[in-house]
């Protein structure tokens, strides 16, 4: 339950991101002290949630940026990250962001075709730089998630395809601007099932001796993001089990001497530290069950309507006996629902309704549809 008293609450317009920050401090220690004991680097996936506040604790404990756009690079730099700890994936890195990357120093380019790899390079070459890079590789690997965050499979527009890579070795020896440093994968998103992990280490193991068999000398091992959270029990389970996930990678990668391994965090450590709350706007009469309609939706909290996914939903002002309700937001669209047929306490225009673990790929995918206002943000 959201920790935050009501008369508080009174004094804010909803609906409203609400921010734990003791929680998220929490979680980074967590995370940190997990990864230091092998040594690896995570880099936060600044697409998860870029708000200074939040940044700023990455920053705190240590973590890198990584980025998929040439203003999340600007919003890492200009929030204290050095340029040496920025990475840049994408499979569409438009010419602009690739200057504006070449230009900062950024640490690492993920590159996800040959083709993007000649347009580095020409850029490059015309700036009198050398640009680092890491090959993202398809693994083919299933993440078991979420078609729409599957990023690993070979029908995936990701990374570049295992029978493409003797092409792009061809490539590179002709490419002069571009210096190889490392190889990257992500196969998608809110893993919660950990042998996926190890079916990426079997993988990774493959693929670097096939680059070892050419003599080809990796630094970065770059194993993505993806760790998934507990949508459906918050409270039970606030941090991520990160001594689980890291031990695992330490368990089954097998690294070749003076390898760098990173990873590249998003939603494990921010999910759960965000929660949005919205005051109901009206109570209507359904078929089955009756609506609760909310002054929140779709613009602030894509996830339900895109992925059909689960957000526990709490009434924070009434303790009435339970009834059920879909809860909706006032989008004019019959996907801006979070829950339907959701157990909640009696609920009645004005009451405070909560929606948990909105922490990652909330705020970052609003919206103005509709020509809504932007909601604020509250940090605790
Ligand atoms: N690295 C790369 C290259 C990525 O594409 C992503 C996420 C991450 C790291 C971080 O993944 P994480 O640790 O957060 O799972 N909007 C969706 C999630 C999209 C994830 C996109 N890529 C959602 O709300 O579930």
């Amino acid at each position: 339950m959201l920790n935050i008293d009501l008369h508080e609450l009174q004094q804010h317009a909803t609906p409203l991101y609400v921010y734990d920050l003791n929680l998220l401090r929490q979680t980074l220690q967590t995370a940190k002290t997990e990864a230091g004991k092998y040594n690896y680097h995570v880099h936060y996936a600044l697409k998860a949630n870029a708000n200074a506040p939040i940044l700023a604790e990455m920053l705190q404990h240590g973590f890198g940026a990584d980025c998929v756009s040439g203003n999340e690079v600007k919003a890492a730099l200009e929030n204290g990250f050095g340029s040496e700890d920025v990475v840049f994936a994408g499979v569409g890195k438009s010419d602009a962001e690739i200057n504006y990357a070449l230009e900062q120093d950024i640490f690492c380019f993920n590159c996800e075709s040959k083709q993007e790899l000649e347009v580095l390079n020409e850029l490059a070459e015309k700036k009198g730089k050398t640009a680092r890079i890491a090959l993202r590789i398809n693994p083919n690997v299933n993440a078991n998630t979420h078609k729409y965050i599957t990023t690993g499979l070979e029908e995936n527009k990701f990374g570049i395809n295992a029978w493409e890579l003797e092409s792009v070795l061809e490539l590179l020896a002709q490419l002069k601007s571009i210096e190889l440093i490392g190889i990257h994968f992500h196969i998608g998103s809110q893993i919660t099932d950990l042998t996926v992990f190890k079916n990426l280490c079997t993988r990774v193991n493959e693929f670097q001796d096939w680059f070892a068999a050419r003599n080809i000398r990796l630094q970065h091992i770059n194993v993505g993001g993806g760790l998934g959270v507990d949508y459906y029990h918050p409270e039970q389970q606030p941090i991520p089990d990160f001594a689980a996930y890291f031990g695992l990678f330490h368990q089954f990668l097998e690294l070749k001497p003076g390898q760098q391994v990173h990873f590249e965090l998003g939603r494990a450590l921010v999910a759960q530290c965000g929660t949005l709350v919205s005051r109901v706007l009206y109570i209507k009469k359904g078929l089955s069950t009756n609506f609760a309609i909310l002054d929140a939706g779709m613009t602030e909290l894509i996830r339900p309507a895109l992925y059909q996914s689960y957000h526990k939903i709490e009434n924070l002002t009434s303790r009435e006996p339970e009834e059920r309700y879909d809860v909706v937001g006032p989008i004019c669209e019959s996907s801006d629902c979070f829950g339907k047929a959701v157990q909640l306490p009696e609920t009645s225009r004005g009451d405070f309704i909560a929606i948990s673990t909105a922490g990652a790929y909330g705020e970052v995918m609003a919206s103005n549809y509709n020509l809504r206002e932007k909601a604020k943000a509250l940090y605790l």
